[in-house]
């Protein structure tokens, strides 16, 4: 799902605002990470006094139990110390984690069709997960390694040189120096390994999702062996990547060892030397032994630090072009805020429009005048073009100026939010939440306070453990029902269930309109789906609104039922509806039939049949087909 294209981009700048927002917890934790470093230097110094006064003599147990108390002292203050920085810094870290999770899912939410168009949702996915964990390693863990790499090599060099030795320095150091070469090195061969082998743990997810979502088709297509071969294949490619990482680390790891190891030798040789000359005291060997172990973690990390902080900036350029994305359907200079109702009225007048330039025209001079109260519906064959004109009366895309107008004012002047409340819309693929029946049905026009009973639900679905199953699903339903009691919107949802012919449906799941519908619910059929989808744009009560293809897969009596139903409930309000069947439609106050785009014919039921069209003919057939049904 990563792409770790290797693309130069600018440096993105949006992440500076957000490290800005927490510079007092940075500061405070570099302060803190500096007094630490600082504090560490003196375990060493410590131990080597009691060893050299003890050595010499001049020391009693007294002075030694002094120095151990210093000891603990440091100890304590390193404690502390490390408390302070790792909850400054990794604090800071994932709060900016949050703030850009929260900053970019406001944002995406605000995107145009277009944007989801083309891009896939496993990449919109990615950024979420993968970018924003490089991110916050790259604001958290490396900011933590590098100030912690350079401070404490600073501060020990500087001890070991005044406090001991600048020859035995030097020398020991040197091997130290090829860890720090040699880390920069695997750094970048590690980075191009590691990223294969995220893409192939990605390739393989995407397999299996790709499989369990397809599998009725899959079983229904008896295709289980082709699927296990190419999952074999991911399977193996996975494990192949992950190897070429644990081969790199098998060979640097011991070669790691052997270059401290050659260090502490070296250490041994002259620092003994040195010591049998009477240049320094055993405590300053003991002491530099320990200053020498201390230097080699800051070595580590700056490779570390440096590939945390590439793949960070390389995920930050991937979220900021998120961030740079304008959405295309905004209200502009030309909206009119003060249009906050809809009457109903509906001009489309020579409406054309194409997805993309590249395209044909999806519509062409489409003109159609619906007055307020009155009911269009809409008919043709697959791809003319029906969905096309829902999509433009919500203002998913935009058209000109001119083409669409409510009630005389032009669309473009229309506030989206006026727009898209004073329309209450059935989509033609029908989707429901992972949620209750009754958040599903409440969906436009629930209140934002969250219901008691959300909160908890997620709490319950995490602590399941085998056996408090039951007591589990008891206690949310228990939740539950109190959460619909306070919330009282109960009735309402089940008024508008009732007018969709759902409600009979609902009260025959155990949990009613607890039922949880959706992947951790039940599974309801098209038609039941289909239905709740209804039932949620009723409530909505809207002055207008629009079916698509709604009624497809209900039986003939109930779709009889549902427009008997709307007939009487929508009374002075707009109704669209669109269709295959013309039992749907035949009392609509007049009929759009769509062909390639083109408006083939328009009229009433009666005009349509005497012109002896498209639409006739359909009929025909459909008359014929139900004869046939009832023989
Ligand atoms: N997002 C899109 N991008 C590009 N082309 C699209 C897009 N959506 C629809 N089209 C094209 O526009 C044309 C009209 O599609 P539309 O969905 O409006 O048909 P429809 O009449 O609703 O069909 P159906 O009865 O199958 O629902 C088709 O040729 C379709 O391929
Ligand atoms: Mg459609």
């Amino acid at each position: 799902m990563q792409r770790e294209k290797k693309e130069k981009k600018p440096f993105p700048k949006m992440i500076l605002k957000y490290v800005g927002r927490h510079k007092w917890a940075y500061l405070g934790g570099i302060v803190t990470l500096f007094v630490v470093d600082f504090a560490n230097l003196y375990i060493p110094e410590y131990t080597g006094d009691i060893i050299d006064g003890l050595t010499i003599g001049n020391m009693d147990l007294k002075g030694a139990l002094y120095y151990v108390f210093l000891i603990f002292v440091v100890g304590l203050i390193l404690m502390i110390g490390r408390f302070f920085w790792r909850y400054f810094i990794f604090g800071s870290c994932r709060k900016i984690e949050l703030e850009i999770r929260e900053d970019m899912f406001s944002h995406l939410t605000g995107l145009s069709m277009n944007y989801y168009n083309r891009n896939k949702t496993g990449d919109l996915m990615a950024h979420f997960t993968n970018d924003l964990n490089s991110v916050r390693m790259a604001v958290g863990p490396a900011v933590i390694s590098t100030f912690d790499a350079v401070i404490m090599t600073i501060m020990v060099l500087v001890k070991m040189i005044q406090h001991v030795n600048l020859e035995l320095t030097l020398i020991a150091v040197l091997p130290l120096l090829v860890i720090l070469f040699g880390g920069v090195y695997y750094g970048k061969a590690i980075e191009k390994r590691f990223s294969e082998k995220q893409q192939a743990f990605s390739d393989l997810t995407d397999e299996v999702q790709e499989s369990i979502s397809g599998i009725r088709v899959i079983k229904a297509f008896v295709q289980e062996q082709k699927e296990l071969k190419s999952f074999a294949k991911a399977n193996k490619n996975n494990k192949d990547k992950n190897m070429r990482v644990v081969k790199l680390n098998a060979v640097v790891w011991p070669l790691l060892e052997a270059l401290i190891g050659l260090s502490s030798v070296i250490t041994l040789l002259y620092g003994g030397y040195l010591v049998s000359k009477g240049d320094i005291t055993p405590g300053e060997f003991v002491a530099f032994n320990q200053y020498i172990g201390s230097l080699v973690w800051p070595m580590i990390a700056v490779g570390d630090s440096i590939n945390m902080f590439s793949q960070g900036m390389a995920s930050m350029s991937r979220i900021q072009s998120i961030f740079d994305e304008q959405p295309e359907i905004k209200d502009t200079e030309k909206t009119n805020n003060d249009i906050t109702s809809l009457q109903g009225g509906i001009q489309l007048n020579n409406l054309s429009f194409r997805y993309r330039e590249a395209l044909p025209d999806a519509l062409q001079n489409i003109k159609v005048n619906v007055p307020k109260g009155s009911t269009l519906a809409i008919l043709g064959r697959t791809g003319s073009g029906k969905t096309t004109v829902a999509n433009l009366l919500l203002h998913m895309y935009n058209v000109e100026d001119g083409m669409i107008s409510f009630d005389g004012r032009d669309i473009n002047e229309i506030p989206l939010k006026t727009l898209r409340e004073q329309i209450a819309y059935v989509p033609q693929d029908n989707f429901l939440f992972s949620d209750t029946l009754q958040t599903n049905i409440a969906f436009g026009v629930r209140n934002f306070k969250e219901r008691p009973a959300e909160k908890v639900k997620h709490k319950l679905f995490l602590s399941r453990k085998e056996g408090e199953e039951a007591y589990l699903e008891q206690e949310l339903y228990n939740r539950e029902s109190q959460a619909d009691k306070e919330y009282g919107d109960l009735e309402a949802v089940q008024e508008a269930a009732k007018m969709a012919c759902i409600h009979d449906n609902i009260m025959e799941f155990p949990r009613k309109y607890s039922t949880m519908v959706g992947e951790r619910g039940v599974t309801v059929s098209g038609g039941q789906k289909q239905r709740s989808s209804i039932a949620r744009a009723l409530m909505k009560d809207a002055p207008i609104l629009i079916l698509d293809d709604s009624l497809s897969a209900v039986d003939t009596d109930t779709e009889e039922q549902i427009l008997k139903n709307l007939k009487e409930n929508r009374e002075g309000k707009t109704t669209i509806i669109i269709a295959h069947r013309i039992s749907t439609i035949q009392n609509a106050d007049h009929i759009l039939v769509l062909d390639e785009g083109k408006m083939a014919e328009y009229g009433t039921h009666e005009e349509l049949l005497a012109a002896g069209g498209l639409y006739a003919n359909l009929y025909e057939k459909q008359q014929l087909e139900k004869q046939l049904e009832a023989v």
